[in-house]
C-alpha cells in the first residue's frame, strides 16, 4: 500500500534535549570533537544536516561548503542550534522538522530546501 502522508513523529523531547545539551560538551572535550573534524573534512557545497541537535557539527563544517541547511525537530536543542549557528564559519539555517516528513514535501512547500 502507497503511503500518501508522512507519519506523524513527536518533536519535544525536553528531558533528553536537556541532558544532551548538558553532555554534549564534555563528551565533545573527551573526543568527540576529533570524529565531527574528521567526519566533516570532505564535506562540500551545500549540505543537509539532519538533526542537528544544539549545532555542535557546525564549526567543523571546510570553507568549501558554501551553506548548511540544519534540521532539527526539538524546541530546545534547536534554539541552541540557531545560537551556534550565528557563530559557525559558514552558513548555516535552521528549520523545524523531522527526517520523516522531508522526502513528503516539495521543494515548493520547502523554499529553504537545497534546489
Ligand atoms: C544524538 S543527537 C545528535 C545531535 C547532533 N547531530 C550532534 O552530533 O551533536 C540526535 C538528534 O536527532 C534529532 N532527531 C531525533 N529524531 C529525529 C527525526 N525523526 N528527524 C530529525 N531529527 C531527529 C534529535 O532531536 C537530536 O537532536
Amino acid at each position: 500500500m502507497e503511503h500518501t502522508t508522512a507519519p506523524s513523529v513527536r518533536r519535544g523531547h525536553p528531558l533528553f534535549a536537556r541532558f544532551y545539551a548538558r553532555v554534549s560538551p564534555a563528551m565533545d572535550k573527551g573526543g568527540v570533537t576529533e570524529h565531527r573534524r574528521a567526519l566533516l573534512a570532505s564535506a562540500t557545497g551545500r549540505v543537509l544536516e539532519v538533526g542537528a541537535g544544539a549545532g555542535a557539527n557546525f564549526a567543523h563544517y571546510p570553507p568549501q561548503v558554501t551553506e548548511v541547511v540544519a534540521v532539527e525537530p526539538e524546541p530546545l536543542l534547536r534554539a541552541l542550534a540557531e545560537r551556534a549557528a550565528a557563530d559557525a564559519g559558514v552558513p548555516v539555517v535552521v528549520r523545524d522538522g523531522v527526517a520523516e516528513h522531508l522526502a513528503a514535501r516539495t521543494p515548493t512547500s520547502m523554499p529553504w530546501w537545497p534546489a
